[in-house]
């Protein structure tokens, strides 16, 4: 679920794994390791904690001259955070990094321990690498014991394998991204391009049931022990794009970019076809998970109320394992920024078992949902650093918006017009700073915060409330403005903050009651709207009015901004919030 680096080639392995690892720093982790290699060892260094850690420790201590290596940063699943838990893993012949989880570890371990073998760790990697082991020692043949060891296993993995008496690096994947770099004279693995962007621009995508092999010499591609050829893509992502330039945080920097990935996606979208005639279908399933569920929960509003067409918007881990009902005019939208989350793939999977068209909306261009949607709309976020998500899910929820859009029947050229006028707008929002700054400084030592909003409202609320606990650690919750008084009001006390949202012109006033409603007890307003006539509260934010369709673009960084500030005065880990990681690959 975490970091995977690998290299073979005429450089010192060292300092490009490390550099590696730094890379793939933002997606969270708790540990690390690498491992050196050369013809008459491998050598393995591992760390808890950072990566500077680990760095620390190499550079205290003797290496082996090598010319490969593989390195790791573990999110761990199986077993706690120590040091005897971090990858890499090793078995006799065998070396190994795991992003993933193997479902049938216990199983497989119980079953290794009865037949003599035993374990100095509690990951579920190691019993890879001992079956690895087990089954190479058997007939020396290395392609052969990791298809025998992969068709034991269930669950997801990207595995990156050294082999203590083979000048090669073996790869292989299934629903955990990894990719093949191609450099002169030199080759990578990794399970994120930011890793080997450094170094070069040429990759290849692995598929499932495909065995990779790098050497000296190149790469080769196996699929059921024939080579298979597969095409060299380049990506036009530059080393600037995945480093923080003058921002103290990536999580800001790519909330300043929101006015520009705007204006990329709008030039890519607006006059041109989508693609999708969504006049096929009766009914949609929107499938997600946390933020980009959100959007689709904004989405459902657009949709429902701009094209008439019904729209269920479901978490990716629910929707994979209930009972669902299709119909042959469904069609099912995966949001994804990764394109990697599990279960957002599983759910696609599902509906596509059951014959049902699917849509993805989804940043990372090589991820499975990309390559596996029946359609695809990227959005133009360019890569997204921090953990908590700001400019994809504004991207997302624009996508949606011109879904909507296109399947509105009516005239759409002067809502076309204002989508037009939305990074100039964006950019007059971003630039209230001093004003989010005061209500970060005011509500940084709250241990609880409510928001509150109807409809489109509140599904704005319930990523704002997100934001909050994700990187500063607050405790938050969104309600329906109309459903607090059903219980939750009880937990209003003097000086709590409760923001509440109100952009719908339509229901405004009920909104505004709820507001009075809580007050009363003693909450403190931070009120966000699009109305400057409305009565002030104790901060009052207005946001420029657009129509529904665009509202929540408008709203939505001011609440990124709030959150962002709040952490930096709670001295909170922005980029790199405790307990989560970028892409969430297992279930
Ligand atoms: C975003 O701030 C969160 N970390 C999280 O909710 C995220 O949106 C979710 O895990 C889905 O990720 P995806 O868009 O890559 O599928
Ligand atoms: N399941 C493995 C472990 O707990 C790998 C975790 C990861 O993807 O980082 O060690």
């Amino acid at each position: 679920m975490c970091g995977i680096i690998g290299y073979i080639g005429k450089n010192s392995p060292k300092e490009i794994l490390l550099d590696g690892l730094k890379n793939l720093e933002y997606r969270g982790y708790d540990s690390a390791g690498i491992a050196l290699r050369n013809e008459n060892d491998v050598q393995v260094i591992k760390s808890v904690g950072k990566i500077r850690a680990l760095e620390e420790k190499i550079n205290d201590m003797e290496l082996i001259k090598a010319n490969m290596g593989i390195a790791h940063t573990r999110w761990a699943t199986h077993g706690k955070v120590t040091l005897e838990n971090a990858h890499p893993q090793q078995a006799g012949y065998i070396t190994v990094v795991h992003n993933g989880i193997i479902e049938n570890a216990n199983e497989l371990r119980e079953n290794l321990i009865k037949n003599g073998y035993s374990f100095y760790s509690n990951t579920d990697t190691e019993v890879v690498a001992v079956l690895l082991n087990k089954y190479y020692e058997e007939d020396k043949d290395i392609l052969k014991a990791i298809s025998q060891t992969l068709s034991v296993l269930k669950g997801s993995y990207a595995l990156g394998i050294l082999v203590k008496d083979i000048d090669k690096i073996y790869a292989v994947r299934k629903n955990s991204p990894l990719i093949v770099g191609i450099g002169s004279d030199e080759y990578f693995i990794a399970s994120d391009i930011a890793a080997i962007i450094n170094y070069t621009n040429k990759y290849l995508l692995l598929d499932e049931d495909e065995i990779c092999e790098l050497s000296f010499m190149g790469v080769k591609v196996f699929h059921n022990g024939i080579i298979v050829n597969k095409e060299v893509l380049t990506t036009d992502l530059i080393y600037e794009d995945t480093s923080k330039g003058k921002y103290q945080h990536f999580m800001l920097k790519e909330i300043m970019e929101e006015p520009d990935v705007c204006s990329k996606t709008l030039d890519k979208y607006l006059d041109n076809d989508l693609l999708i005639d969504l006049s096929k279908y009766e009914e949609i399933h929107i499938v997600a998970c946390g933020s980009a569920m959100y959007a689709g929960m904004v989405g459902k509003s657009l949709l429902e109320e701009f094209a008439s067409i019904k729209v269920d918007v479901e978490c990716a881990s629910e929707y994979r394992y209930k009972k669902v009902f299709y119909n042959k005019k469904t069609l099912v939208i995966l949001i994804s920024q990764s394109g990697e989350t599990a279960d957002t793939i599983a759910a696609m999977r599902k509906a596509k078992e059951n014959g049902i068209d699917t849509l993805g909306i989804v940043n990372v261009k090589t991820s499975t949902i990309a390559r596996e949607a029946l359609y695809k709309l990227f959005i133009e976020a360019g890569p997204e650093i921090a953990v908590a998500t700001t400019k994809a899910y504004l991207l997302q929820v624009l996508v949606l918006a011109l879904l909507t859009i296109k399947a509105y029947n009516k005239d759409v050229s002067s809502l076309m017009e204002e989508a037009r006028k939305l990074p100039r707008l964006l950019k007059e929002v971003l630039e209230k700073e001093d004003l989010y700054k005061e209500i970060a400084r005011t509500i940084c030592s709250s241990e609880d915060i409510f928001f509150i909003g109807r409809g489109i409202d509140f599904s704005i609320s319930m990523e704002g409330s997100l934001k909050l606990k994700e990187v500063a650690y607050i405790h938050s919750e969104a309600y329906q403005a109309g459903e607090l008084k059903h219980g939750t009001i009880s937990l209003i006390e003097e000086g709590m903050p409760v923001f509440s949202i109100i952009t719908d012109e339509d229901i405004k006033d009920k909104t505004l009651s709820n507001v009075i409603e809580v007050k009363s007890r003693g909450a403190k307003i931070i009120l966000i709207t699009n109305d400057d006539k409305i009565e002030k509260q104790d901060f009052t934010v207005v946001v420029p009015k657009v129509n529904k369709l665009f509202q929540a673009i408008l709203v939505v960084p001011v609440l990124q901004l709030i959150a962002y500030y709040t952490a930096l005065y709670r001295n909170c880990e922005i980029d790199k919030p405790k307990n989560l990681a970028k892409s969430v690959t297992v279930e």
